[in-house]
């Protein structure tokens, strides 16, 4: 529903479209003529391994075009003027990029040299706005790394003078993301939960298949591939957490559960519940790292401490 006067909060939302709004800056304020630092075949390695990023920048300016209406009728008013500076930063980068490709006078990929790309970004193009984001959030973390390696790698030349300014950007639409999904995931049902999961699982395995594709290109410039996505899926199970996407309970893990103690009674129960006592101080140490952690996610110890 369109609304005249609608309600606008002051939040992080606004603030980070301000901040866009300030720091404006096109194509024409790049530094064309400075050295590529790379030979030929690293050239055309660069433009086939950049491809997939460069489908992104306008695969992400659409869908914001397509997300920002569903914002508007949901009344998220601010998270709907921030999309706006979102679109103007995909739209430069696209330009960007297309003005680096027609700079090093290589082609980008085909989609019928790489189709696992439209598999990915009708993949992108499923579900509602809270989908989008998130999926949105696992592209901008794979571009960032992207444009991190040559940013940090090669500061001096055209390639990493680009990435730099382009960085910039993608923080604010990470800062956006992993704040709309905060707020909106303890809302979902089970079932949109799955469905997350899901979406996670699916483009990461196709960015997998992306790499088997590319390889002979990262080998041309140094790249170790598999290292790139080891720390990228990594980051993004941290995201997750930190957001609280996890895979919900299953019913059978609920009953097993009950079984156990129903079976055992209180005895067990207070035999687990010391084991968890004497671990207490070393998970604190380690949580997440080390086996004492594991054992303190199993469903035993944490049904002792409730
Ligand atoms: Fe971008
Ligand atoms: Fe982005």
């Amino acid at each position: 529903m369109l609304r005249v006067y609608p309600a606008l909060e002051d939040d992080l939302f606004i603030r980070l479209f301000h901040k866009g709004a300030r720091s404006q800056w096109t194509a024409s304020d790049m530094p064309w003529d400075i050295p590529l630092q790379f030979n030929p075949q690293q050239a055309r390695a660069l433009a086939h391994m950049l491809t997939p990023v460069y489908l992104g920048e306008q695969s992400a300016m659409i869908g914001a075009s397509a997300a920002l209406p569903q914002m508007a009728m949901s009344g998220e008013t601010s998270a709907q003027i921030y999309l706006a500076s979102f679109l103007m930063d995909e739209a430069r980068h696209f330009e960007v990029l297309t003005r680096f490709y027609q700079r090093i006078q290589e082609d980008p990929l085909s989609v019928r040299q790489m189709p696992e790309m439209l598999r990915y970004h009708h993949r992108l193009r499923q579900g509602d706005r809270v989908d989008w984001v998130w999926g949105i959030l696992i592209s901008d973390i794979f571009a960032k790394n992207f444009y991190q390696m040559f940013a940090r790698s090669s500061p001096d030349a055209l390639f990493g003078k680009l990435s730099a300014r382009i960085l910039l950007d993608e923080s604010r639409h990470q800062a956006f993301a992993e704040h709309y999904l905060k707020r909106a995931v303890p809302h979902l049902p089970r079932d949109r939960m799955t469905a997350l999961i899901g979406l996670r699982d699916d483009l990461l395995q196709t960015m997998d298949d992306m790499h088997a594709r590319l390889r002979d290109e990262a080998d041309r410039l140094n790249l170790d591939g598999r290292e790139f996505l080891d720390r990228l899926r990594a980051e993004i199970e941290q995201k997750a957490r930190r957001i609280g996407i996890a895979e919900p309970p299953s019913e059978d893990n609920n009953d097993s559960r009950h079984r156990v103690f129903g079976g055992f009674g209180q005895q067990v129960k207070t035999a687990v519940k010391d084991l968890s006592e004497k671990f207490q101080a070393i998970t604190a140490r380690h949580c997440d790292t080390c086996f004492v952690a594991l054992l303190c996610q199993t469903r035993l110890i944490a049904a002792a401490r409730c």
